[in-house]
């Protein structure tokens, strides 16, 4: 190829194709949307065209995936995404999205998994393995510190390293470094300052030489900026094009450029081409529509969560006339709006699934409002109460009207339209055996939720949630969705909210790595419902855990999970990590393990939980690299972040890797190290300290060792640096 033809190769043919060159057999790719289902442009719609592409199964959004807390799951509708791509000649699905959720307002969350980095990376994983089995690649995105939508193609994440590397890092590392999606999408934000697209230490240095990334990176839609630099930052393609190869020809032959970059972006492409030849090989049709959308209708019910249910009004009894309210009901709002939007092969509505289980002459309908989120009408409300009076139950559908929440724009509060609200109050009185059922993308404030008896958090469930739901209410499927993140008492609790969106196109990660429960449950914040929260229609016992160490810094823990109610259901086992003396401040508690299990009335069985050395370490912002501590620390064994059922306590060993001691260390931290204290005794360093007031040495304990000799405490430069000296050459040996 000459230069020409390998700059053209780093950017795309047009909005959705790669550029091919067929006189070098090289084949142009077909990429689309992502994530939750295949969003392939008809050929006679604009390039972007959202909502006009080519049916295909809409599984839940990533909002309600996420709650299902089962990484079984993802695989399959990975798999199922997969074989829909295949069929439509799809060689890359740009998804997951694994951006945390920051903040509630964040308008795109109902497309990222969670608040946890170890729960999004564990969900994510498991996507990306389905998808890719069928020969599809997918596109992890958006890397990184997307976490809003305000300003997103220009403000700077400004976040310290230790919160990125806690935080907002590791779902991506724990996807890449388990499952080598085929690509990595570029963010379009900066990142202290630096354009995510040109990026090179965290494009190159990190995704590369530190996690071993083998694949290709590709930008968000129109995140390059300047296409030199972001070839040299690690960018391998350019999406859409921008017409500017002549830019990288130009670099290359003025040497700004090494030509090698170039090549090394050419042959990660032709490895994607490679890579994926199989996807495309595959003769239409493979996929069965109606059994898709079974595992989208299983996927929905795996996905809603049962947040309350107050004298288990639910599930709902043969026999009950029901008020079915909320245009929801009827109208689904099922998927969140933008990029990700797929036209679905068919749409279940919960109103006529409940007909159809309930019989219609038990089932009365009012709308209630509609989704316009226009203001209450008095005659939709009177509908709606008569309605509720003439029924034994009602079923109100409420949530956020499509244009609430988008990607494109954040939100500016978290609650529920006003005319809901109004419909709620009115229903309620009418009928106190009233049932909430939401429909939204993200968190919504719940003051509201006195006036429920149950209240069911359906999120955004894709093209099978109405059919689920209706399961779900009448108990032919036990609800065992929990919290993917916490729904705060109120907006202003929530961590970032002093700091969201910024200003100026900056935003500062100012909470750090306190986000989400990390952040409440170390203030011990009161919240609605917490994190990893979720009912269920039975009830589960947590056996005696036994706390095995396999090795200086990993654990297994195996404990008998049995299920004591009535009907089969499923339990989801969280642990939590709280280490109990650290050298820095740490969340309260952190997610380390989950597994999720099904079990009919009676049943048992033992789960197992290991715990690797990352789940105890922290990333020092000093040493800029992980630190596992050695010392106890206390295992938190639950069903959600404010319900932990065992604890048990292990001394782990630590990385053993010896902290260096130099002249700015503190007399305390020498006399706390193995070698330091030694040096310290060895040259009688130790002896003085001690003859000192118990005041005297609290101020030379907080003292860098340094300042000892400069303020002439008993200690010369002499003296000091060969205390040093014998330290470092201790350490070493
Ligand atoms: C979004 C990406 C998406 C791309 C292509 C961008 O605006 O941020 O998530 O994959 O468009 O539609």
């Amino acid at each position: 190829m000459n230069l020409e033809q390998k700059a053209s190769l780093t950017s795309g043919a047009d909005f959705w194709h790669t550029q091919g060159i067929p006189s070098a057999d090289i084949p142009s790719l077909l990429v689309t949307d992502g994530p939750h289902g295949i969003r392939k442009q008809r050929d006679d719609v604009d390039a972007i065209g959202l909502g006009q592409s080519i049916p295909a199964t809409c599984f839940p959004p990533a909002v309600g995936l996420a709650s299902s807390w089962d990484p079984d799951l993802a695989y399959r509708v990975g798999c199922a995404l997969g074989d829909e791509a295949r069929e439509l000649q799809v060689s890359v699905l740009l998804g997951p999205g694994v951006n945390i959720k920051r903040s509630p307002l964040c308008g795109r969350n109902f497309e990222y998994f969670s608040e946890d980095p170890f729960h999004a990376g564990r969900l994510g994983a498991a996507w990306v393995q389905g998808v890719q089995s069928r020969g599809i690649g997918t596109s992890l995105k958006h890397f990184a510190a997307n976490n809003q939508e305000t300003d997103r193609l220009r403000v700077s994440a400004d976040v310290d390293e230790r919160t990125l590397r806690e935080i907002y890092l590791p779902a991506f590392e724990h996807i890449v470094t388990s499952a080598q999606p085929a690509t990595v999408m570029c963010a379009y934000n900066k990142i202290n300052g630096t354009f995510a697209s040109e990026h090179h230490e965290l494009l190159t240095e990190i995704l590369r030489d530190e996690w071993g990334f083998e694949g290709l990176v590709v930008s968000d839609w129109g995140a390059v900026s300047d296409r030199v630099k972001a070839v040299a930052a690690g960018v391998d393609l350019e999406m859409p094009p921008s017409n500017t190869d002549a830019e990288i020809v130009d670099a290359v032959r003025s040497g700004d450029l090494d030509e090698a970059t170039l090549d090394r972006a050419n042959t990660r492409l032709l490895d994607l081409i490679r890579r994926t030849s199989d996807g495309r090989q595959a003769d239409p049709p493979i996929f069965d529509r109606n059994a898709h959308h079974a595992v989208a209708r299983e996927a929905a019910a795996a996905s809603a969560v049962l947040l309350k249910n107050v004298g288990s009004i639910l599930p709902l009894a043969p026999g009950q006339s029901i008020a079915v309210i909320g245009e929801f009901a009827r109208t689904p709002r099922y998927q969140g709006a933008g990029s990700s939007q797929v036209v679905p092969t068919q749409l279940d509505n919960a109103l006529d699934a409940i007909t159809e289980i309930a019989g219609a002459d038990h089932v009365r309908f009012a709308a209630g409002f509609t989704i316009d989120d226009a203001p209450a009408s008095a005659r939709l409300l009177t509908d709606a109460v008569q309605a509720a009076t003439a029924s034994d139950v009602a079923v109100l559908f409420l949530g956020l009207p499509a244009e609430a929440e988008s990607e494109g724009f954040d939100r500016t509060d978290i609650d529920l339209p006003v005319a809901q609200r109004e419909l709620l109050d009115a229903v309620q009185q009418a009928n106190p055996n009233t049932v909430v059922v939401l429909s939204n993308g993200a968190v919504v404030e719940m003051s509201w939720d006195t006036k429920a008896r149950a209240l069911l958090e359906g999120w955004l469930l894709g093209q099978g949630g109405g059919h689920a739901t209706a399961e779900l209410l009448f108990g032919r499927i036990s609800p065992s969705g929990k919290l993917a993140e916490t729904i705060p008492l109120r907006l202003q609790d929530n961590p970032s909210h002093l700091f969201f969106p910024g200003g100026e196109q900056h935003v500062r990660y100012g909470e750090g790595v306190y986000v989400g429960y990390r952040y409440y449950d170390t203030l011990d914040h009161d919240v609605a419902y917490p994190f990893g929260h979720g009912l269920s229609y039975t009830t589960f016992k947590l056996g005696e855990p036994i706390v095995r160490k396999t090795g200086p810094n990993t654990v297994e823990i195996s404990l008998s999970v049995t299920n004591t109610g009535a009907v089969r259901g499923a339990e989801v086992v969280q642990v939590y990590v709280h280490d109990e003396q650290a050298s820095v401040d740490r969340p309260e508690q952190e997610l380390k393990g989950f597994a999720k299990v099904t079990l009919d009335p009676s049943a048992d069985e033992t789960v197992t939980i290991t715990l690797d050395d990352r789940s105890f370490s922290y990333w020092s912002q000093l040493h800029h690299r992980w630190v596992t501590e050695p010392g106890a620390v206390d295992l938190r064994i639950g069903v959600s972040s404010r319900d932990i059922r065992h604890r048990a306590r292990i001394e782990i060993d630590g990385d053993g890797i010896p902290v260096v001691l130099n002249a700015t260390s503190t007399f305390g931290e020498w006399l706390a190290h193995p070698v330091g204290s030694v040096v310290l005794k060895e040259t009688g360093a130790s002896t003085q300290y001690e003859r000192m007031s118990w005041e005297m040495r609290k101020i030379v304990e907080a003292m860098p060792i340094s300042k000892l000799a400069a303020l002439g405490l008993g200690m010369s430069r002499e003296h000091l640096d060969a205390l040093v000296a014998g330290a470092t050459h201790e350490a070493k040996r």
